[in-house]
């Protein structure tokens, strides 16, 4: 099956941010859907809890509320950071898996946390551990997704957004916050999301350009790994368990891949030319770990078009051998589904190149 290409016959650098914004539109009303321009009446930032922890490291919980006439709700985030004099870069973690109404993470729960993002790899390696729960503006479920933002930005027509896009545009709000926040230095935030949060970590790095670097793991069906010739999860599996992750129209394609006009190496090729990590585990079929490899390799053609290096590395690697070298990351480890400490080694390696 012959995958679309990037480009529009011959494009030249200056050409590309034209032809970035065709095939993010592209993306927009065949997958993802359109995220809305929402005007909120309020987005309102509270503190609900600082705490100093163990080795000098900072907790702090907050929530935002958003309204807008009547309707409104709200979503927690979490920060672990180590005080400093001067601003510090943020990696910001998509967490859509707690679905806890906990105002804030009990101090004995720490170690969840760092099961799920490894806190304390990433506040070692001198980053803002952010935890976002993008889920509480929209629930992972398909009865009750309308709850929450889309109370107040409606899913509407075969374009209209799922719970991806609802995610990533939680994601961003965080974002406004931070930029406001002295503490955090806004030329190094980086977004990382796992499985269905890492198809979102994608989606949001695609259309939020204020991340400076985007980290997909295991983020496989509707993520990096190309639908055409793709085993494991197909559009018909994800669309017909998951169909408010993305806009009704993708289920459309379901077995018809191949009149899709995208495909995820387009996806991809929007974080360009900011550096992209992307990830997989040899035991996860389901994700199809050779179909996000090829998907970094042709996206990386744009990375080469602006003057980047791109994905480093011509043949699918072995386990555990970490492509490092260019704007594009790429490694499979060991393993299963999931996020392990191995993973945030090879993140934060190639991270250091950017963010020091
Ligand atoms: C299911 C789903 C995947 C998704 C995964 C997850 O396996 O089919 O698309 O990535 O859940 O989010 O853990």
């Amino acid at each position: 099956m012959a995958i679309p290409s990037l480009f529009n016959g011959p494009t030249t650098a200056e050409q590309w941010p034209a032809r970035r914004r065709q095939l993010l539109d592209m993306l927009a009303a065949n997958i993802y859907g359109r995220t809305p321009a929402i005007e909120l009446d309020q987005a309102l930032p509270f503190t609900l809890l600082h705490l100093n922890l163990e080795d000098g490291l900072a907790y702090e919980c907050h929530r935002v509320f958003f309204r807008k006439g009547e309707a409104y709700c709200s979503m927690r985030f979490e920060i672990f950071y180590r005080p400093l004099d001067t601003p510090q870069p943020a990696i910001l973690m998509i967490d859509v898996f707690d679905s806890s109404s906990a105002n804030f993470v009990e101090p004995g729960l720490c170690e969840r946390c760092h099961e799920r993002l490894g806190y304390k790899q990433v506040t070692d390696a001198g980053y803002a551990a952010v935890f976002i729960h993008a889920n509480d503006v929209c629930n992972d479920c398909p009865r009750t997704f309308t709850r929450g933002i889309m109370e107040i930005a409606p899913r509407e027509g075969p374009d209209g957004w799922g719970a991806i896009g609802a995610w990533a545009w939680a994601v961003s709000r965080v974002v406004d916050v931070l930029w406001e926040d002295p503490r955090f230095d806004n030329a190094r935030l980086a977004v990382i999301g796992v499985s269905r949060a890492g198809k979102t970590a994608l989606w949001c790095g695609a259309q939020d350009e204020r991340l400076a670097a985007v980290i997909s793991c295991v983020s496989g069906c509707g993520g990096a790994a190309l639908l055409r010739g793709k085993t494991g999860e197909h559009i018909r599996d994800m669309s017909s368990q998951f169909p408010h992750w993305t806009c009704p129209t993708y289920a459309t394609y379901a077995d018809h891949e191949e009149d899709l006009p995208v495909d995820q190496h387009m996806l991809l090729a929007m974080c360009a030319p900011r550096p992209l990590y992307v990830s997989d585990a040899i035991e996860d079929t389901w994700c199809d770990p050779r179909k996000s490899f090829e998907a970094t390799q042709m996206a990386s053609e744009v990375w080469r078009l602006l003057g980047r290096e791109g994905l480093v590395g011509d043949e699918f690697p072995p386990v555990d051998t970490p492509l490092l070298q260019g704007d594009v990351g790429y490694h499979v480890r060991t393993g299963g589904h999931g996020l392990l400490p191995y993973d945030w080694e090879c993140y934060l390696t190639f991270l250091k190149k950017y963010f020091g």
